[in-house]
């Protein structure tokens, strides 16, 4: 029986190790978990004209919001990746309960995802992984395709609109060319 036990909280040990550790990795190489507003999801899905079909994409979803906010308002169907394990199941949850049926999400880091499908991409992440993000933008996004960014500007191309309506941070919002 001490065997067994000893099985027992290892795993969870390594378990628990797994979750923070990939949690910890997502902050550094990412952004820590902080949510968007609704209304500034809203502001800019609307702004950019996301429509029914639309392949939208969170890059770092969080909670799942925009996910859920993009599926059931306008009718899009989202992908979303996340690094941590407690935010992956936690927008998993949301996805279930919130009713959407298509979507795709994936535990991954969405630096090594291609967005080359996507009519949408949202992201709320630091000023370091816009950096990192702007080249892979603009080799994979498809000419037409729309990206909005809560808080954070690209550094190499200008936004069609910046919008504030009374969230802490402005909604930045590109066209591919
Ligand atoms: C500031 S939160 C934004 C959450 C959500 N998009 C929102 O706007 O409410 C950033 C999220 O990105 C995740 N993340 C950071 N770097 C990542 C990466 N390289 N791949 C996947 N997820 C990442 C973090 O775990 C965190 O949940």
């Amino acid at each position: 029986m001490p065997l067994f036990y000893s099985i027992v909280y290892l795993s969870v040990l390594l378990l628990l190790l797994f979750v923070l550790a990939r949690t910890a990795y997502a902050f550094f190489i990412g952004a820590p978990i902080l949510y968007t507003p609704k209304k500034a999801i809203r502001d800019g899905l609307n702004f950019c004209g996301v429509k029914a079909g639309d392949k939208f994409y969170d890059l770092g979803a969080g909670s799942g919001r925009s996910m859920v906010i993009a599926a059931k308002e306008f009718g899009a169907v989202p992908t979303g990746f996340e690094l941590s394990p407690i935010f992956f199941a936690l927008t998993k949850l949301n996805l279930i309960f919130s009713g959407v049926r298509s979507y795709d999400l994936r535990m991954d880091n969405f630096y090594a995802q291609s967005l080359d499908e996507a009519d949408c991409v949202f992201c709320f992440l630091t000023p370091k992984a816009m950096k990192k993000l702007a080249p892979k933008f603009a080799a994979e996004l498809t000419s037409g395709a729309k990206i909005i960014s809560y808080g954070f500007q690209l550094p190499d191309r200008q936004p069609d609109k910046i919008i504030n309506n009374g969230y802490p941070g402005n909604v930045f919002c590109y066209t591919v060319e």
